[in-house]
């Protein structure tokens, strides 16, 4: 199988294990929901009738929407000019800071997308005031053609499907409209791992216990429903463990398959080798 790649090389994304994902998410599906999309890595890829892609960092759903309504070569051509106006390069950091405040003043959604082509392991990270503040990717991050080719087969998917970009908070999403043939693939910030994004103190909501509660709430709404899901998650970690979740799946039944790969490109997951193992996880209701 051959799967599209994300333009940006988004933390814990999951683009290595999707040929692991797709074989178990149900055969035809009307609505794909990608409930914590991120870079969009497993919406993208989905085959169904209509995709919804939903994150609430909204400055990087406007990415997806400005890729939406313009032309590739429309977007290429941008691309070059921002580089060639900030001289953005491999060493250029005040090029690159210049571009990050330009970027906090107006959030025009195609200057954050080539910060992170040169951002430290092309993160996309805001403070509490909503400001871009990843630092430079010195001698590392930069715009070539691997990205280039990743984007322009992303914003074929974008324009060919029939993709929908959403930008709610996923407790607030109305998930009632969802019946038997729609799946939802939900890939949360896990409670036990920190990703930039679960900390709390990105001027997002965090994640924490009582986000791990409601979503395992919403998660009930829909098995009453009859709609299918497969949450993506870690139940081991570094000596911890998520008991939340494994009491969650217990008491209700659902299959647990053991994904088999540690993310040797991210820095998301470390690598464990003294036992202290992390143990990745889709459980569905399926
Ligand atoms: C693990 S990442 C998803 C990675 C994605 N599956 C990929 O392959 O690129 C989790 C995402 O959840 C989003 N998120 C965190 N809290 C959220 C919330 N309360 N509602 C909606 N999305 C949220 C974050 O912005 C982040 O993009």
């Amino acid at each position: 199988m051959d799967f599209i790649k994300s333009p940006l090389n988004y933390t814990g994304g999951k683009f290595a294990i999707l040929p692991q994902l797709f074989p178990l998410f149900p055969k035809t599906i009307n609505t794909f929901l990608d409930m914590f999309a991120g870079g969009a890595n497993v919406g993208i890829n989905a085959n169904a009738n209509e995709i919804v892609l939903n994150d609430n960092l909204v400055f990087l759903m406007d990415i997806y929407s400005d890729l939406q309504s313009k032309e590739a070569d429309g977007i290429f051509e941008e691309i070059e000019e921002i580089i060639k106006k900030y001289k953005l390069s491999l060493t250029n950091r005040d090029g690159y800071n210049k571009l990050r405040n330009d970027y906090n003043k107006d959030k025009t959604p195609i200057l954050l997308l080539v910060l992170s082509f040169y951002s430290f392991n092309h993160q996309i990270r805001f403070n509490n005031q909503h400001e871009f503040n990843t630092p430079f990717g010195l001698n590392r991050s930069r715009y070539n053609k691997r990205i280039k080719d990743n984007l322009k087969g992303f914003m074929g998917a974008l324009k060919n499907k029939n993709i929908i970009i959403s930008k709610k908070e996923f407790n607030k999403y109305d998930v009632s409209v969802l019946g038997e043939g729609d799946f939802v693939y939900c890939d949360p910030p896990y409670l036990i791992t920190t990703g930039t994004y679960n900390d709390g103190k990105r001027g997002f909501t965090g994640w924490g216990e009582k986000q791990e509660r409601n979503l395992l709430q919403l998660l009930n709404e829909l098995n009453s429903n009859g709609v299918k899901f497969a949450l993506s998650n870690v139940t081991h970690h570094k000596g911890m463990i998520n008991d939340i979740l494994l009491e969650w799946i217990d008491s209700k039944n659902h299959i647990v398959h053991e994904i088999k790969k540690d993310y040797t490109n991210s820095s998301y997951h470390a690598k464990y080798r003294n036992g202290n193992e992390t143990k990745e996880v889709l459980i569905t209701n399926y």
